[in-house]
């Protein structure tokens, strides 16, 4: 038997799902957004955030520790809040995000790995911001490397350059990656203050599965008490 007729379900030209206008009004979708949009709109939406968390917090000029911070799109957005006698630094184990980095015009971000990180600063930091930092344990995987240094190194070296009163604002990417956060700073006695999912939406700089959306979750916390 030969069909010559389309059945009614099937979408024609005049009855196409249109995309709704309200949807398409700020974006262009037939071209790709630049990298620098994607950063700036990481950053605007950011900015929300660290406001929400951040602003009760009484530093002037605070000292600031950036774990992970990749390419550290929160540099200005810190010195915005904080008042531009902030001094910060940003560690990140990858040298292409450390190069990206300064490629953008960020001046804290260093080379290192957190194993190690009594090697690359001195003293205590009033606050440690560690945005996405990687807690999934199977994380290193694909590299072949099967120990995961979180909770037996990172976080004890974490606590190790804080004092009573320094606050570690932690941000994970997913949900098994906050839960698993929870429990290994409460195993190492950090005095959590908040957790939750974060209300605040942060499109990402990248554009892939997983990695569209970031800052999903939120903790915030103090060291441990000697
Ligand atoms: C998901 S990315 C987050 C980057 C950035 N904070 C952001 O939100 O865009 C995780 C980062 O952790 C860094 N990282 C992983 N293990 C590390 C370690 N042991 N020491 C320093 N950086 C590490 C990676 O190089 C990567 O840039």
């Amino acid at each position: 038997m030969v069909i010559t007729t389309a059945p009614a379900s099937l979408p024609t030209a005049s009855n196409e799902r249109k995309v709704p206008e309200e949807l398409l009004r700020n974006y262009d979708v037939a071209r790709r957004p630049t990298f620098k949009e994607l950063v700036s709109r990481e950053q605007s939406d950011l900015r929300a955030v660290l406001q929400h968390y951040l602003s009760d917090i009484q530093f002037k000029n605070p000292r600031i520790l950036d774990i992970c911070c990749g390419t550290m799109h929160e540099e200005p957005l810190l010195y915005e809040l904080f008042g531009e006698g902030t001094s910060m630094i940003g560690i990140d184990a990858r040298q292409s995000s450390v190069e990206k980095a300064a490629e953008l015009g960020r001046k804290s971000v260093r080379l290192g790995d957190l194993r190690y990180l009594n090697e690359y600063v001195e003293g205590t930091f009033d606050i440690v911001v560690g945005r996405n930092v990687p807690l999934n344990p199977n994380g290193g995987l694909w590299r072949l490397e099967y120990d995961d240094p979180w909770p037996g190194i990172i976080f004890p070296n974490i606590a190790s350059v804080m004092n009573d009163n320094s606050i570690l604002f932690l941000t994970l990417l997913m949900e098994d990656e906050f839960y698993r956060a929870q429990q290994i700073l409460s195993r190492h006695k950090f005095r959590i203050l908040l957790e939750e999912k974060n209300p605040i939406p942060v499109r990402s700089d990248l554009v892939c599965v997983a990695a569209d959306m970031k800052d999903t979750y939120v903790i915030t916390a103090k060291a441990p008490l000697p």
